[in-house]
């Protein structure tokens, strides 16, 4: 089911977050009469949405997928739900009982309501995890679930309730298996920051980067960007009951990823400083296969590292003079 987003009626779920806010954004762009975001803001931040709320079309509700009711009243009348709400991969390990309780039962809210009030298309955030570490590279749609995270077993589990959904009641759904996204609005102040974020902040203070391990440790780095316009793109595609990578389709090492930063600050001066590796993520490659996401939505990444990079910088900039 194809829909056209001009003069759309759209929900996001955690749309005030990272990925939530940019898809927002660019749902705007392409001409969205109307968007709720639902937010409880565990992670979600306003400012985010500062510029989409100032067009008027925006209503942003505080709140909690795992509020039904809440979720059924808010789908109503929508042609597309983003659901983007999670918890971080971190989060889960240390509060499994919630995680189950947002991204199974708050996902299955989202399903319900969706086929209640025939939403025209279902665009979830999956992501890279339900891979684990890797059997084959690049990672294809094939790949097997290697995760051993609930993190990854609750994205498995929502893409196979999905497609479930799909058989049982004809619901339109794309699931988007997001790589390591980066970009403005990424996170820079929790506890649960990226290394990128953490390295930002010891470059910026002149301090030598950490890398944990010998930095060879690689990821599939895609701009926040390019998530988004995959997002559109499925809303906008024919393409249903369908999982698709969303990456660069390029691999990064950690130390690529350092050298790349202290060159666009002109800190090659710093040398890296090398601890031994912690088993916060034992993922030890990424890289997607685009051939499947390419054939199903066009869709093309289209900002490099370094152009991403000097977003990222420059956004952090102007976001940390911003009391
Ligand atoms: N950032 C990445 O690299 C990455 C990679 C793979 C997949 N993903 C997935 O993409 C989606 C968006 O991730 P993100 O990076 O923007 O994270 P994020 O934490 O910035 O966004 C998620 C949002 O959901 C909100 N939320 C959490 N629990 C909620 C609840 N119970 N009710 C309502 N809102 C709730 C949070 O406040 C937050 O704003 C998530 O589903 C995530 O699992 C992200």
């Amino acid at each position: 089911m194809k829909v056209d987003l001009d003069g759309a009626k759209i929900l996001v779920t955690g749309g005030a977050g990272f990925v939530g806010s940019h898809i927002v954004d660019q749902a705007l762009a392409a001409g969205a009469a109307h968007v709720t975001v639902i937010d409880d803001f565990v992670r979600g931040r306003h400012e985010n949405l500062s510029g989409a709320v100032s067009t008027g079309r925006v209503e942003v509700v505080d709140d909690d997928i795992r509020d039904a009711a809440l979720v059924d009243r808010l789908t109503q009348g929508c042609d597309v739900v983003f659901h983007q709400a999670a918890l971080r991969i971190t989060q889960c390990a240390e509060e499994p009982v919630r995680a189950v309780q947002v991204m199974i039962n708050g996902t299955q809210n989202v399903l319900e309501s969706a086929v209640r009030h025939h939403v025209r298309k279902l665009v979830a955030a999956s992501s890279a995890s339900v891979y684990g570490e890797p059997s084959y590279l690049p990672m294809d749609e094939a790949h097997p679930f290697n995760n051993r995270t609930l993190y990854g077993a609750a994205k498995i589990a929502n893409e196979q309730i999905f497609r479930a959904y799909a058989e049982m009641y004809g619901l339109p759904y794309v699931a988007l298996r997001y790589f390591n996204i980066y970009g403005p609005r990424m996170d820079i102040y929790g506890v649960y920051t990226e290394v990128l974020a953490r390295w930002l902040d010891r470059i910026d203070a002149g301090e030598a980067p950490v890398i944990f391990g010998d930095g060879t440790q690689s990821m599939d780095l895609v701009y926040a960007g390019d998530v988004a316009r995959a997002n559109i793109l499925a809303a906008q595609s024919d393409a249903t009951d369908v999982v698709l990578n969303v990456g660069s389709g390029t691999e990064t090492t950690l130390r690529e990823l350092c050298d790349a930063l202290l060159r666009l600050f002109g800190r090659q001066d710093l040398e890296p400083r090398h601890e031994p590796e912690r088993k916060v993520n034992p993922v030890r490659r990424r890289r997607a296969s685009l051939d499947r996401v390419r054939a199903a939505l066009g869709y093309e990444p289209e900002t490099d590292l370094d152009a991403g990079l000097r977003a990222v910088i420059e956004w952090r900039r102007e976001a940390l003079c911003t009391p």
